[in-house]
């Protein structure tokens, strides 16, 4: 059997370990042959390949970024032709099935290309931890110590300047890196997309802590809103993530509180930081067994399934199970870390 794997969307530590558990245990144990596809479903629909194998895969797990590249190319878009053009790359470099590791959006065009008869196993792939029907997502615990770390460092510059530090993670849409990191790190208070806020509230929190003669320390998702924020933008044809990016929403939120509070603000958004370097311990694990289960679908012929962590097992699930919606916070959870919040 000879497999394409792929890599596809934004990159995420544990890219490359998911890429070396599944050759291992694919030549290993099943003598599978495989073929790297690069740049996401772009290097398939154009037929750009390399070579993967037993030596290709040395040290692989412990290095960050993908080997394959990747990017986000939707092969239904524009003239890429689909499914048939590429069943006929498949076709022409003798590729059996696909190993296809990215998030929502990728999963969802595997998901489209599987109805219309492409063998693919998905893996699931986001440091945004969004992806249902997995517990989590590799990629995330290394975001989190990230910013667990960058917290604990702009403490301490906060407590020598009294200073109050509003530090933005990533997470476009859900607040799952704010949550945890917020925690690790103790924050007093973290701001998450689902759950909006107003600035009177927030100022309420920074007031609160700098009373008790401390520095605020505030964590804020990249796609966090004050309330009202959507409404206010939409009168302008703007919506929240796509408003005018002079700016993370820190840089926004910065000024406000700091002219409201009469506390110095500053604002960091520790961005693409979060994505890159080697991946933790727990997430290479998790990486290298999800890349040994998709081998292991592939040969049970799973087809339109995807690896997933379900407890401390790895199981299979329907791609279409994990592409209904976004995992987002739920309020439960937001409440729990609320009671440290001020
Ligand atoms: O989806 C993962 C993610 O890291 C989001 O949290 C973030 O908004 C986005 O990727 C950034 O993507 P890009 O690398 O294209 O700027």
């Amino acid at each position: 059997m000879k497999i394409g794997i792929l890599t596809s969307g934004g990159d995420c530590p544990g890219l490359n370990a998911v890429i070396r558990g599944s050759v291992l245990k694919g030549v290993r144990v099943l003598d599978a042959e495989f073929v790297g596809i690069r740049n996401g479903w772009k290097g398939l629909v154009e037929g750009d390949f390399m070579t993967l194998d037993r030596h290709s895969v040395r040290g692989l797990s412990r290095q960050g970024g993908t080997i394959l590249g990747s990017s986000r190319t939707n092969p239904f878009e524009g003239d890429r032709g689909g499914p048939v053009n590429i069943q006929k790359t498949m076709d022409a470099e003798g590729i059996d099935a696909i190993i296809a590791i990215g998030g929502e959006g990728t999963l969802t065009a595997a998901r489209r290309l599987t109805d219309a008869g492409i063998k693919i196993v998905g893996v699931p792939k986001t440091i945004d931890n969004d992806l249902e029907a997995t517990d989590y997502s590799f990629g995330f615990n290394t975001a989190v110590e990230i910013a667990t770390e960058a917290i604990d460092r702009l403490r301490t510059t906060a407590d020598s300047h009294g200073r109050c530090m509003i530090v933005e993670v990533m997470g476009r849409h859900v607040g799952w890196i704010a949550l945890h990191a917020g925690m690790a790190g103790g924050a007093h208070a973290i701001l998450t997309p689902e759950q909006p806020q107003t600035i009177d509230q927030i100022c309420e929190w920074v007031l609160h802590v700098r009373d008790r003669g401390r520095a605020p320390v505030l964590v804020v998702s990249e796609g966090f809103k004050l309330a009202g924020m959507d409404e206010a933008l939409s009168t302008k044809g703007l919506d929240a993530f796509n408003r005018p990016r002079l700016g993370g929403i820190s840089e926004m939120i910065a000024p406000m509180v700091e002219e409201r509070t009469g506390i110095e603000t500053r604002a960091t958004v520790l961005g693409h930081t979060q994505r890159g370097g080697a991946p933790s311990a727990y997430d290479r694990v998790l990486a290298t067994r999800l890349g040994m289960a998709a081998v292991d679908a592939v040969y049970a012929g799973q087809w339109g399934s995807m690896v997933s962590l379900r407890g401390t097992d790895i199981e299979i699930v329907s791609i279409a199970d994990a592409t209904i919606g976004l995992k987002t916070v739920p309020q439960a959870r937001y409440d729990e870390a609320a009671v440290l919040f001020g």
